[in-house]
This record gives C-alpha cells, structure tokens and sequence, in this order.
C-alpha cells in the first residue's frame, strides 16, 4: 500500500512517516519545504532503512499534484500540510486561508480526479474554541474558534465532511491533535520550529541549549491546581501512530469520523518545567509573566473513542516526552542546521 504524506518533512509528519515505513508501507513525501528541510526525510531514512519518495512540490499546484497521482499508484493521503502559527495568522490571514483551504481544496480536486479518494486529515483541538468544557469530546459544538489558524482547521473539517456527503466513496479521518511534544527516541529526528517559538516546549528547549534566557510562564493565576494553564500533551510518536490506525481505518472503510488524539492527561505548565528539569538534571531559569492574550485554563482530551474504534492510545509518559525532546534538542542544539 502507498500512502502519499503531503508536509512530510515537518514535524508530525515525519514522525508518522517513520512510523509508516516501519508498518511496511511505501511512503510518498511532498512538501514544499516552507517550513522543514530535506535532512528531516534522509533521517527518516536512516533510522528505518527504508527509502521514501521525496517531492518538492505544493499543495496550490493542481498540476504537480496531477502528475504525481498519475505517476504513482497512491492509496490514501495523510493530510499534514499547512502553515501552522497563530501570531502568524494574526498578520497574514489571507496567507493561512490560501495555504490551508484552497491548498486542501485542490489536493481534494485532484484525489477526486484520480479516484483516490481516502484522507486523514491534521486537524487541531482548536477547533472547540473555548467554550466546551474539558475533557473534550468529539461531539461537542465546534465553531467559536479564536484565531485565523483554528478557523482554517474548522473550515476544512467542514469541507472534508460536505465532500463526503456528497460522495459516499470518500473515507475521511478528521484527527484533532492536542499538544505533540517530544521526538523519536532515537534523538535523530524533532521539532525544529524557525525563529522565537511559540510554542512552550521548543521555547524551553531554546532555554536548555542556552540560545534563549529564561521561559516566561504567561499567568499564574488561572483556575487550575498550581495557577499555569492546563493542556494534553502527547508524545509524537504516540501521535504518529495513532495515524497508522487512522490510515487503516479509511483504507478498509468508507465514512467520515472524527477522533481526538490525546492522553486524557492535563498537565501545567509548571509540571512541563519539572519534567524538562528532571530529565537535564538541573534547574531551569523562568519567571512569571502575564497571561498571552487568547490562552485559556484547561484544555485536555477524553480520547475514549479512538480507543474504542481505531484500537489507539497513547502510551508514552510525561517524563518519555521530556527526555526524547531533550535527547533531541541536546544532540541537534541548531536542529537540522542549514
Ligand atoms: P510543520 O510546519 O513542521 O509541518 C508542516 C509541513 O507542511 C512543513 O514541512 C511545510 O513545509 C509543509 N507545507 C506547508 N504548506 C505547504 C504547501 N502549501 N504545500 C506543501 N507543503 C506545505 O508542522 P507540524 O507541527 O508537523 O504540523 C503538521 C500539521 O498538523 C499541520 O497541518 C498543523 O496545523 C497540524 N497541527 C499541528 C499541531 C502542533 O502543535 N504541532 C497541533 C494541531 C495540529
Ligand atoms: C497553541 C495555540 C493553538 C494551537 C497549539 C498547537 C494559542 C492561543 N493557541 O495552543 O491554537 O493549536 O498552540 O500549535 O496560541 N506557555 C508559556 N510560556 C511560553 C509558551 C507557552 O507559559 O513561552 C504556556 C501557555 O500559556 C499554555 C501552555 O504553555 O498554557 C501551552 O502553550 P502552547 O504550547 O503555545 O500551546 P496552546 O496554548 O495549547
């Protein structure tokens, strides 16, 4: 089976096409590199023995993706391209509606043409907005999402779920990921974000490598345990092969359904800082800081039905999440370099 993996080269996607390699699939990478390097799929290839197909190409571009559906014999795709920052979908709206729909709508376009017609798609735990109360269930109200970026998670949801109704031969998988941290284990391959993160764990992982001074923890006077806000952090490999399920499920049936794929688990953003302290072995500078505009207490999954109807959970602890990140970040501290 040959599963095309479009943003392959970035983060989760080259963790789950390590993981698909691995299962024994071909894997067909495009990407048009905007935010990756080509070093993250020769790694990918090291680890595993394997070789996957590297095409740099866009997602916009109806033509390359013509050719490469009808150069290769493609069975399902995996959905992971797409402009990710919400600060930069602040700035650039017009940008992350482009990139992301009409990117998503002309990979559709052209699977419909080819009679290809399985996805997975990355979707975000943004898109319950913050209204629902955690733990988050896939049948809770969607809609009040609070930033260009979560609004284009939504809106593709939309589009996947009118595409299927429309055409029942479709079989879509609508993944929404909580907070992926961590790296494979083998500290070859990680998060390798551009500029200052955003993000909490490639910020700590920027303060561990000495390249930036201290976290600043944005508010400690929310409504949780210790005052930090609260998310379901789940290691990228367990995310990785949660897509492996996802991938079986739309191959062997038609539908459209939605799965969560988190831990269940909240943890705070002071007990991030002990793990990472844990696994470094010394204290890491912060200080308190004032909440970021948008952030909200708690965020964390009920992931029952994966378990229950792909078969996954996540397996891997906080404290795996902190050492594979910090194997990782302390082994690459300029993470694929230039
Ligand atoms: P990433 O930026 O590392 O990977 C995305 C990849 O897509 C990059 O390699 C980039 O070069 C590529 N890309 C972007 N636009 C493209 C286009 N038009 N054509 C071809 N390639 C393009 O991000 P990631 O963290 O691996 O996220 C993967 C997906 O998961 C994204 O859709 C993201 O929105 C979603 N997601 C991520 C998170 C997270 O916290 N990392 C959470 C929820 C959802
Ligand atoms: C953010 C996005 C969300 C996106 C997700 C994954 C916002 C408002 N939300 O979620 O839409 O889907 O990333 O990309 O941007 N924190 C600090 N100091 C830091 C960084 C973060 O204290 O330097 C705290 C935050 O306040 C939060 C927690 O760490 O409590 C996690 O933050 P982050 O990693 O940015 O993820 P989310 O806020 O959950």
């Amino acid at each position: 089976m040959s599963i095309l993996v479009t943003g392959g080269a970035g983060y989760i996607g080259s963790h789950t096409a390590l993981e698909l390699l691995n299962a024994g699939y071909d894997v067909i990478i495009l990407d048009n590199l905007c935010n990756s390097k080509t070093e993250s799929v020769k790694r990918v290839e090291e680890i595993t023995g394997k070789k996957a197909k590297f095409i740099e190409a866009d997602i916009r571009d109806r033509e390359a993706l013509d050719r490469v559906f009808a150069q290769n014999s493609i069975d399902a795709v995996i959905h992971f391209a797409g402009l990710k920052s919400v600060p930069e979908s602040w700035q650039k709206p017009l940008d992350y509606y482009e990139n992301n729909i009409s990117g998503t709508v002309t990979l559709c376009k052209a699977m419909q043409a080819a009679g290809c017609k399985k996805i997975v798609f990355s979707s975000s735990a943004t898109v319950y907005g913050a209204e629902n109360e955690s733990p988050l269930r896939e049948d809770m109200p969607t809609g009040k999402t609070t930033n260009p970026y979560g609004t284009t998670k939504l809106y593709i949801e939309k589009i996947l779920q009118d595409t299927y109704e429309a055409d029942k031969e479709w079989s879509v998988c609508l993944l929404r990921y909580f907070n992926p941290i961590g790296a494979h284990e083998s500290g070859r391959i990680g998060e390798d974000p551009r500029g200052i993160p955003n993000n909490l764990m490639p910020y700590i992982m920027r303060v561990v490598v000495g390249k930036l001074p201290e976290l600043t923890i944005y508010g400690n006077d929310f409504n949780t345990p210790d005052g930090t806000g609260v998310r379901d952090y789940i290691h990228v490999v367990d995310l990785a092969l949660g897509h492996i399920k996802a991938v079986e499920k739309v191959l062997g049936e038609t539908g459209c359904n939605i799965y969560n794929l988190g831990t269940g688990i909240g943890y705070s953003v002071l007990d991030i800082k002990a793990g990472v302290e844990k696994a470094i072995g010394r204290p890491l500078p912060f200080k308190f800081g004032p909440r970021r505009a948008g952030d909200i207490d708690t965020c964390f999954s009920d992931p029952s039905k994966a378990k229950a109807e792909l078969g996954w959970e996540a397996k891997r602890d906080l404290d795996k999440m902190c050492e594979d990140t910090v194997r990782w970040q302390l082994g690459n501290p300029d993470g694929y370099g230039d």
